[in-house]
């Protein structure tokens, strides 16, 4: 097992109906700008709790956050929050909402003139405006990690920023809010969730135990639960499983003292940014290619991946480890995730070497768990992905 350390200083409150319990846990004399969506909490009932417990504060309000929270937008929020004088946050949504929540913690206290520095100089964040969150659906792990994603359309870019003063001071996890989520959205959060715990997983043997059983049993959660939740999302106990899932997949749990890869990650937040496809769709399409070509660095963890998870029990160790990728690939067909790039867009003969050139305009830092692959590695995953 790795050195490691670990702190995750974020309040989880879990259950039904604790949205009201909101007031506990925001100073009293805070200026409170709460951040939301597109419109979804209007309709589902969300809003009206939150205002509801917010009746005695003072409270501004934003809403239009799009899915992958887009930079131009998040600069109007954050002209309120220094013009008003606002001293705390409250992210209502998903992880667009709550990463753009989180960007503008970072932006709100940033000393320099152009706040894209922050992303495009990965710039940690040591200390941020203090904020909360209410979650309204289970994917990112947003909720308890002190990570953010932040899209530019202008340049149709996608960068990740964090630091230990980005996590939450509290967040609340209300299964019930999964009854509303479209089917698109269930299958995106459980597809999210699965390949968070691939990244942290599928590597080499570290000889971590625990962390590769808390790994197998997110997983194997996720599988049982799938067709359920599916079926009806209003099956709280399906929900309240899923929603802890998600949140266990990326709270940085299982992550201490093994190697991690997020190569995935970084591939599929370009197809975001080029084509504009889900988040969860993209690490669907690059996972499958991404195992297959790093399959002989990588086929240990395959092959106990595919025994434990699937009950994979016959075969060598490369049978075993092919099964692995292939069951994977079934479970995203068995949620309704195409798993090709062309299923997406026409256009994608020429993006393997786009994407490399836009890796290596960045600064090659090296991807995967040993820092070990190029831009023309990442060109043939994405030419197998197609
Ligand atoms: O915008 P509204 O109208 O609220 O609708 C949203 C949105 O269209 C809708 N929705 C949310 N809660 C709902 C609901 N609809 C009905 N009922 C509800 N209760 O769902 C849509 C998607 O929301 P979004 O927040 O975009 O989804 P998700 O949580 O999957 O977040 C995706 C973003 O998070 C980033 C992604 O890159 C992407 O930008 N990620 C953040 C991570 C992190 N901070 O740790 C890690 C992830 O790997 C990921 O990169
Ligand atoms: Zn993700």
């Amino acid at each position: 097992m790795l050195n490691f350390e670990f702190k995750n200083p974020t309040k989880i409150i879990f259950g039904k109906d604790r949205i009201e319990e909101l007031p506990k846990e925001i100073p009293a004399n805070a200026k409170i700008l709460m951040l939301y969506g597109g419109g979804s909490i209007k309709l589902n009932g969300i809003y009206e709790q939150v205002k509801e417990a917010l009746k005695d504060f003072e409270v501004l309000e934003f809403g239009g956050i799009p899915a992958n929270p887009e930079y131009e937008i998040l600069l109007k929020a954050l002209k309120i929050i220094k013009e008003q004088g606002v001293t705390y946050l409250l992210a209502v949504g998903g992880g667009s909402v709550i990463d753009g929540t989180k960007f503008l913690s970072s932006a709100a206290l940033y000393k320099g003139d152009d706040p894209w520095e922050i992303l495009s100089k990965a710039i940690r964040t040591e200390k941020g405006m203090p904020f909360g969150t209410v979650l309204t659906i289970p994917a990112t792990g947003s909720e308890m990690n002190s990570g953010a994603v932040i899209t530019r359309a202008e340049t149709r870019e996608k960068l990740g920023m964090g630091g230990p003063g980005l996590f939450p001071e509290f967040s609340i996890l209300d299964p019930q809010v999964v009854k509303t989520l479209p089917e698109r959205q269930l299958a995106n959060g459980i597809t999210d969730a699965f390949t968070h715990v691939l990244e942290q997983y599928m590597t080499y043997p570290a000889g971590a135990q625990l962390q590769d059983r808390f790994a197998e049993s997110i997983m194997q959660t996720l599988i049982e639960l799938s067709p359920k939740i599916l079926k009806d999302p209003s099956d709280y106990e399906a929900a309240s499983n899923f929603m802890w899932c998600c949140t266990m997949a990326l709270n940085g749990l299982i992550q201490k003292g093994v190697p991690t890869d997020w190569a995935v990650h970084a591939m599929g937040h370009e197809l975001t940014a080029i084509y504009g496809i889900d988040h969860a769709r993209t690490l669907a399409i690059v996972a499958p290619s991404h195992y297959r070509y790093n399959f002989s660095s990588k086929k240990e963890k395959l092959a106990q991946y595919a025994e434990r998870v699937w009950n994979v029990t016959e075969g060598s160790v490369e049978e075993k480890a092919k099964a692995g990728i292939d069951k994977t690939e079934a479970f995203f067909h068995s949620l309704n995730i195409a798993t090709s790039l062309s299923e997406y867009t026409e256009n994608y003969e020429g993006t393997a070497a786009v994407i490399a050139k836009r890796f290596t305009e960045r600064g090659w830092k090296g991807l995967g768990e040993r820092k070990s692959l190029s831009p023309s590695d990442v060109e043939k995953i994405i030419e197998m992905s197609y």
